[in-house]
């Protein structure tokens, strides 16, 4: 049986389109995966949508659209995003499926008897787009969220809390006992001193929005995002199901990791290990927590034009050129900021210049000294072999060590090193010298060969990372399969080489005035492109499918602001033949109530009925918009039920 490897990310809520910094992380693990499915491994990776909450309720509803549909898209989109990305995940949930709502109101009954879970009160502050509570303590001036300054609202409301203090004691000395349980070791500090503050316990429902998972038996309740979301990480694979095969191999496996983000650190290391404790589920995880990708101008930001996603970048560069910046660029335990500036001369320098350029150089001295073939000669060296051959063990070996602790972008400096260093050797060697001298032809192969040999280890070490440039790199050398393998590993295991008559450059170089400018148009344009259109359609439809919308004119009786939600108003509207429809529009960015009431306007009447915010919405006031504005088609001489078509 071979050893397993269990890796997740955090599963992505479905409120925006994800930018770089969200697929950084599953970048990562995607690199994580490869790696240890070249060290023979069996690995799997789980990712997925965190779809409940208050905040996706709020979404979906300024879109004039139910939550599921809402998060059906997105899922969509986001399972898109990672199939281009060639991102090698085994499984995508998502928290609306049935098979994780079963799992949940499982756990959530079990720590309810076990008396885990207790009833209670919640008073506190919440902040909408921080999905966050907080208590008065915690807040900032005039009541604003700590962490975004915005305006909280009081909240008091009964609310089922779990007894996180019952297991401080345990957590602190489990995370004494696995000191590899959480890194950077900087973070695991935060996480200590957290806990010896003292813990509350944590409320884990919610009674005010019903948009999450119902507790079994009190179903005013919704489980809280956090139980709900944590759980993810085992319902995936089928924990407390008859179907649990998945479960014990993966999570009672070799090794599990967790990768996140530092904002979410806290819940991971936290409220995670004390609910399998409670559980009696073995905490055999281990936990990364990255930092994040700015923007020159500080946190990445939609509505300050500060983003840059991914399918931007991809759209004038190569997946490759992508995921080598992301890994390369943030450091080990700190944040990365994101320039355009910085992302041509990475792809200039490291990929262009020291790597690809050696691939074409090696390939154009073999085929001009040797026509394309040369072959290993034990018996030749130069004085210069021995401290390439030193150096290509020692930068295996610390590979090998950074990729084992997440230390993704130290494993790359350490394989350009090597890079580095057998470009050297060309200039040291000297080949074409030699190739003037016909006595020193055996020489001058054992110079090619190492270039060559040197080239496959890198092209080895780089796999998990660059995923085309190294198999390109494998059949420009024509590396046979076996030898593209990480037990082959090693100096001398290929003893000949064939190379392609005319090598392909790996990666062209790039203009950088020109590429920068580029980019920033581009990162203008995404930002533009990307706010949720109120939908948009775009397969062809035939005059069957026309003929099914009951379309028609509406007089506006009533209109009023919408209780829970700024942007949308609540109209009733008379569709003729005596019928009247309650429809709640997202338009009070660019209506009044008063602008509407009276008007004739063009509606939808057929459309399956929603709840928007807890409002009831029977149909769809017909609206027209762009960039700048919004428009309500209004209709004059018609009147109320007349039929539109
Ligand atoms: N839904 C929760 C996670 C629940 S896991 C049981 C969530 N979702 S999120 O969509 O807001 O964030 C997902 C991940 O993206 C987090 O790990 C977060 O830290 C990461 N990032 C968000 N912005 C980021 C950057 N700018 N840079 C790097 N990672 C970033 O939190």
């Amino acid at each position: 049986m071979s050893k397993t490897y269990y890796i997740t990310t955090p599963i992505y809520y479905p409120s925006g389109k994800l930018h770089i910094g969200n697929t950084y992380t599953t970048v990562l693990c995607d690199t994580l995966k490869r790696y240890k499915a070249l060290r023979g491994f069996d690995a799997y990776y789980l990712t997925g949508m965190d779809e409940h909450g208050k905040k996706i309720e709020t979404v979906a509803a300024e879109r004039g659209i139910a939550p599921l549909d809402h998060v059906k898209e997105m899922a969509e989109q986001t399972q898109a995003l990672w199939d281009t990305l060639e991102i090698s995940y085994d499984d995508f949930i998502r928290t609306t499926e049935k098979r994780h709502k079963t799992v949940v109101q499982k756990i959530f009954e079990q720590l309810l008897d076990q008396g885990d879970i207790y009833l209670g009160t919640y008073k506190g502050y919440y902040c909408m787009p921080c999905e966050s509570f907080y208590t008065e303590t915690q807040l900032g001036e005039h009541h604003t969220c700590p962490d975004c300054g915005r305006e909280t609202s009081q909240l008091e409301e009964e609310s089922y809390f779990f007894k996180l203090s019952k297991y401080q004691k345990k957590l602190l000395q489990f995370i004494e006992d696995h000191p590899d349980f959480i890194t950077p070791e900087t973070r695991k500090n935060e996480v200590v001193a957290f806990i010896k503050q003292g813990l509350n316990d944590l409320s884990v429902s919610r009674t005010t929005f019903d948009w999450g998972i119902k507790v079994v038996s009190n179903p005013k309740h919704v489980v809280y995002v956090w139980i709900d979301a944590l759980s993810n990480y085992i319902s995936a694979l089928g924990y407390g199901t008859d179907n649990d095969q998945l479960y014990q191999q993966y999570w009672q496996g070799t090794e599990v990791v967790h990768v996140v983000g530092k904002d979410i650190l806290r819940f991971h290391a936290i409220y995670w290990p004390i609910m399998l404790m409670a559980l009696g589920v073995p905490v055999n995880f281990k936990l990364h927590a990255h930092g994040f990708y700015m923007m020159r101008d500080g946190k990445m930001s939609k509505s300050k034009g500060q983003v840059i996603y991914p399918d931007i970048i991809l759209k004038r560069y190569g997946l490759d050129e992508l995921r080598y910046f992301l890994l390369r660029e943030l450091p080990y335990g700190g944040d990365g900021v994101f320039t355009p500036e910085a992302f041509v001369e990475r792809i200039n320098f490291d990929l262009a210049n020291d790597f690809g350029n050696l691939l074409n150089r090696t390939i154009s001295m073999i085929n001009k000294y040797f026509s394309g073939s040369i072959r290993i000669d034990e018996t030749v060296q130069t004085e210069f072999d021995a401290s390439l051959n030193t150096l290509t063990e020692e930068v295996i070996k610390n590979t090998k060590s950074f990729m084992n602790t997440f230390k993704v972008s130290q494993a790359l400096q350490e394989i350009w090193r090597l890079i580095s260093r057998t470009n050297k050797y060309i200039d040291e060697t000297m080949p074409w010298v030699l190739a003037k001298d016909p006595s020193q032809k055996p020489v001058l192969e054992n110079v090619l060969y190492h270039l060559a040999e040197s080239l496959r280890q890198i092209g080895i070490l780089l796999k998990p990372v660059l995923i085309h440039a190294s198999a390109n790199l494998f059949k420009q050398l024509n590396v046979p399969e076996s030898l593209q393998e990480w037990d082959s590993l090693g100096f001398g295991n290929q003893k000949n080489y064939t190379v392609i008559p005319k090598p392909t450059p790996l990666f062209p170089r790039l203009d950088v005035a020109e590429e920068v400018k580029a980019l920033q148009e581009l990162i203008r344009q995404g930002v533009e492109e990307t706010a949720p259109q109120p939908e948009s359609t775009v397969a062809e439809v035939t005059i069957d499918d026309f003929v099914k919308l009951d379309l028609r004119i509406g007089k506006v009786l009533t209109c009023k602001h919408h209780p829970d939600a700024d942007k949308l108003l609540v109209s009733t509207v008379d569709i003729g033949q005596g019928q009247t429809k309650q429809i709640v529009s997202g338009i009070a960015k660019h209506y009044q109530p008063e602008d509407l009431i009276g008007k004739q306007v063009l509606v939808l009447t057929n459309l399956k009925p929603v709840k928007l915010r807890g409002v009831l919405s029977e149909g769809m006031l017909l609206a027209g918009s762009n960039k700048e504005t919004l428009e309500v088609l209004f209709a004059h001489k018609l009147k109320a039920g007349d039929i539109v078509k």
